[in-house]
């Protein structure tokens, strides 16, 4: 007789504001994010039951911070338990509470390095809250229930964040506003699904994994003491090579490539957060010319809010694949690892 396990979700909370907490309930911006447990936290949402629905919430405190603090340190040790679960057979799917500011990138980095056969059979859902939980009005708890629906749903696989009701893949999300509720977008590519009275109505395909990815293997990526160091320069008006300058210091004053200048690791990779199509003004691209020559990988990505950058015969930089700069930064850190 086939053994029958009792359902898990597993809840692992990194603090954010949705755990945050204001002396006042009014106040909505004066608070301190990642004051709540992650068990005080699922107390506090009224509900829960009835969409948990007899499975078991296994709650796990991974870290308690403000996510403008995320720390490699940490990514590792999340990207380390969400494995861990995903590879349970009883575990149905993970929920991260996640601050905003940076949740894009944990997501992002979560999609990347985590097993694609993982990620293809069972849902990693980040969720977080633009209010604190001390609020009048919070936003915190419908999101929690709204992503463990996600959790729950046959079917559901990949990376996803889930906040207001929609939920948008790693790859695609974005924080766009400093303050509505209805924080993020998925730009052009749009939502996965929305989730209408704990019910998930999917309008395109859960994302897949990138089934390429040579990636570092989590065990490794978790043992590592330093990652590449990869800096994002942003073009703008009257821009100059001067930033650009100042990060090749070390390696110009060595004489040697980004390779051989270690142990003291200077840049090894730069992101353009350029203008338009991943445009740089010509004095930094002479830096930058400068830097790939020592050894630095550039890749050339855009401060548009939406569109990609596209490839140019023109331009003798990379670009990021259609990744936002803080994304394709994750990326070419991978990517650099892996050589
Ligand atoms: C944070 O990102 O941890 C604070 C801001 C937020 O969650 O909205």
């Amino acid at each position: 007789m086939a053994e029958i396990f009792a359902q898990k979700v597993v809840v692992l909370a990194t603090g954010g504001t949705i755990a945050g907490s204001a002396a006042s309930a009014s106040d909505n911006i004066g608070y301190s994010a990642a004051q709540m447990g992650v068990r005080q936290l699922l107390d506090s949402v009224p509900g829960l039951d009835q969409v948990v629905a007899g499975r078991t919430l296994v709650a796990e405190q991974v870290a308690q911070i403000d996510s403008k603090d995320m720390s490699f340190a940490i990514w590792q040790q999340l990207a380390l338990r969400v494995s861990h679960h995903l590879g349970q057979a009883d575990v149905t799917g993970i929920v991260i509470t996640h601050g905003t500011d940076t949740l894009e990138e944990t997501a992002y980095f979560l999609h990347a390095v985590l097993p694609a056969q993982q990620l293809a059979a069972k849902p990693v859902v980040l969720t977080c809250a633009m209010r604190p939980a001390s609020s009048a009005a919070p936003d915190g708890p419908q999101n929690l229930r709204d992503a463990v629906a996600v959790a729950t749903t046959a079917g559901a696989c990949g990376v996803v964040a889930v906040v207001a009701g929609k939920v948008h893949a790693a790859v695609d999300v974005q924080k766009v506003d400093t303050y509505r509720l209805d924080a993020f977008s998925s730009g052009d590519a749009g939502v996965v699904a929305y989730v209408e009275e704990g019910i998930v109505r999917l309008v395109r395909n859960w994302p897949l994994a990138p089934v390429d990815k040579a990636h570092v293997a989590i065990e490794k990526l978790a043992q590592l003491s330093h990652w590449p160091r990869v800096e994002i320069v942003m073009n703008y008006a009257g821009a100059s090579g001067a930033l650009v300058e100042a990060l090749l210091a070390p390696l110009a004053v060595a004489g040697l490539s980004g390779e051989q200048a270690r142990p003291a690791p200077p840049v090894r990779g730069l992101v353009v957060d350029g203008t338009g199509n991943g445009t740089i003004h010509q004095d930094m691209e002479a830096a930058l010319r400068r830097a790939q020559a020592l050894g630095v990988k550039v890749v050339r990505s855009t401060r548009c809010a939406t569109g990609r950058v596209l490839a140019s015969e023109r331009s003798e930089f990379a670009h990021s694949n259609g990744l936002s700069p803080v994304k394709a930064r994750i990326a070419l850190m991978l990517e650099l690892m892996q050589a």
